[in-house]
């Protein structure tokens, strides 16, 4: 087998409430390969969130590693890990997070622009993925000119815009309607067969049960790695 895009090793992370321990992660270790489509799932409380923001470098673990396309990027210092989240990371969220006075290529571009692309190779990708989104007539719309559908397709379009080695999507279909969420789980499945690693943390049975790996999280352990033929 290649090497894994994401390797995560005994990785904890321990909150201090008050004076009492809450130990959100619990030495979890797992490996993911390139183009893989995989959900974690798990009730409210048990570790989702605070994983995402470990592999994400949003927060540090407590103890344990995380290796993003071979580099270790737990080890990063705050000064590398901005760099670091723009390269090799692309996030999408619940409320999609998208700039409300730029339009949706303006979006898509200004992620390119912080990663110092020069400004002829981001017009015509910005464009790109805009189109593979299916927004080709919505370029230059702003958030608030699209529905929850378009403007999540801008996000996840801005997420792959410096060809991420991971896409992270926290509850990527929590605002939108069952129709717009399973297009939307059909566009990132179809991103993952041609070789998108993406990560998606859900409630949804209905969106876990489109994905080809399902991680079952509880107490901040994995309860359960299942293969989703
Ligand atoms: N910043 C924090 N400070 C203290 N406790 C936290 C913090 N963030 C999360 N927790 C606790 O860690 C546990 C896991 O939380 P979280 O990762 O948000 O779970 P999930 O996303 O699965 O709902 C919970 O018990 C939560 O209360
Ligand atoms: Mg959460």
């Amino acid at each position: 087998m290649d090497e894994p895009i994401l390797s995560v090793r005994n990785l904890s992370k321990t909150y201090m409430k008050g004076k009492i321990p809450v130990h959100a992660l619990s030495d979890v270790s797992f490996d993911v390969q390139k183009g893989e489509f995989l959900s974690i799932i798990g009730p409210s409380g048990s570790g989702k969130s605070t994983f995402l923001s470990m592999i994400g470098l949003l927060d540090r673990p407590t103890k344990g590693s995380v290796f993003i396309d071979g580099v270790e990027v737990t080890k990063a210092t705050d000064s590398e890990a901005p760099k670091i989240r723009r390269e090799k990371i692309g996030f999408v969220f619940q409320h999609f997070n998208l700039i409300p006075t730029l339009s949706a290529f303006e979006n898509v571009d200004i992620a390119m622009r912080f990663a110092r692309v020069p400004k002829s190779n981001r017009k015509e990708r910005a464009t790109e993925l805009l189109t593979r989104m299916g927004l080709r007539d919505r370029i230059n719309h702003k958030p608030s000119e699209l529905s929850g559908g378009e403007q999540q397709r801008v996000a996840i379009a801005r997420a792959m815009a410096n060809n991420p080695a991971i896409i992270l999507a926290d509850e990527p279909t929590g605002e939108v309607d069952t129709k717009t969420r399973d297009m939307i789980v059909e566009l990132l499945r179809d991103l993952s067969e041609n070789g998108q690693t993406i990560l998606i943390v859900t409630h949804d049975t209905s969106v876990s049960a489109r994905t080809k790996r399902i991680i079952k999280m509880l107490d901040g352990r994995i309860e359960s790695d299942t293969i989703n033929a």
